[in-house]
């Protein structure tokens, strides 16, 4: 495990957008696991930068997300095939047909579920998994408690997961009480992974989830055994490790 320090947001940003700069330079063709979510905002905003300067070309690069409402088609502004157009793919040259994301329309799970693993298959596995971390330790939307060895699954959000993500559903907007995700087994078989965390209130989930037990009910913790995981964490958010 990998913890690199970075001063602020826009420094987390910047330090996780090289390291996924670097695995598109070294392989054109990579596989991306990618996330929603407000933590890696920046470090798209980052890459679309680059982009932008002919840095980077994301023309033969193949995306995987991690997680999608169940019940959400691709274009209600709050699924996350939506969030990732409007904060990634709209701006750089992913091309469509590589593009990844759980069939959150799709009302049979089993058929979703089984769909996205094929592809991830097919895909060759993820080269290089982004991942922010919930408060709960939750990765993707693995919450706590849930096995370890799954796949991609159809997931109950708890309580707390609910909460949080209100705040981008439109007054009186029910938010999804289910998922797809891929799975904890899907995360630790990426070659490698990339944390991003920032903000005081992520600091005791990172201190729980890298320097307690690996235990089921902190999700997180078992990128402690991943061979190639790094964290890139502000100044708030690693405080207490
Ligand atoms: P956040 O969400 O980046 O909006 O804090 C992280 C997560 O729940 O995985």
């Amino acid at each position: 495990m990998k913890i690199i320090r970075a001063k602020d947001y826009n420094d987390m940003s910047r330090k996780a957008a090289n390291i996924i700069s670097a695995q598109v330079i070294m392989k054109p063709n990579a596989v991306l696991g990618l996330a929603t979510g407000g933590t890696p905002v920046g470090t798209y905003r980052q890459l679309i930068d680059w982009y932008n300067k002919d840095d980077i070309d994301f023309s033969e690069v193949t995306t995987i997300n991690l997680d999608e409402y169940r019940g959400l088609s691709g274009d209600h502004p709050q699924s996350y095939l939506y969030f990732m157009h409007k904060n990634f793919f709209d701006h750089v040259n992913v091309p469509e047909d590589h593009i990844h994301i759980p069939n959150g329309a799709d009302p049979d799970a089993g058929r979703a579920c089984a769909a996205y693993e094929e592809i991830i298959r097919a895909a060759g596995g993820i080269d290089l998994q982004l991942l922010g971390i919930g408060t709960d330790g939750h990765i993707g939307f693995n919450e706590p408690g849930q096995a370890f060895e799954l796949g991609t699954h159809c997931v109950d959000l708890t309580e707390s997961t609910i909460l949080s993500n209100q705040r981008f559903f439109a007054d009186g907007e029910e938010v999804p009480r289910q998922a797809y995700t891929i799975g904890i087994k899907t995360i630790m078989q990426a070659r490698k992974v990339l944390m991003v965390a920032n903000g005081s209130n992520k600091a005791e989930i990172i201190r729980r989830a890298f320097f307690g037990p690996v235990t089921p009910e902190v999700p997180a913790s078992i990128l402690q055994m991943h061979p190639d995981f790094t964290l890139v964490g502000d100044s708030d958010a690693l405080a207490l490790i």
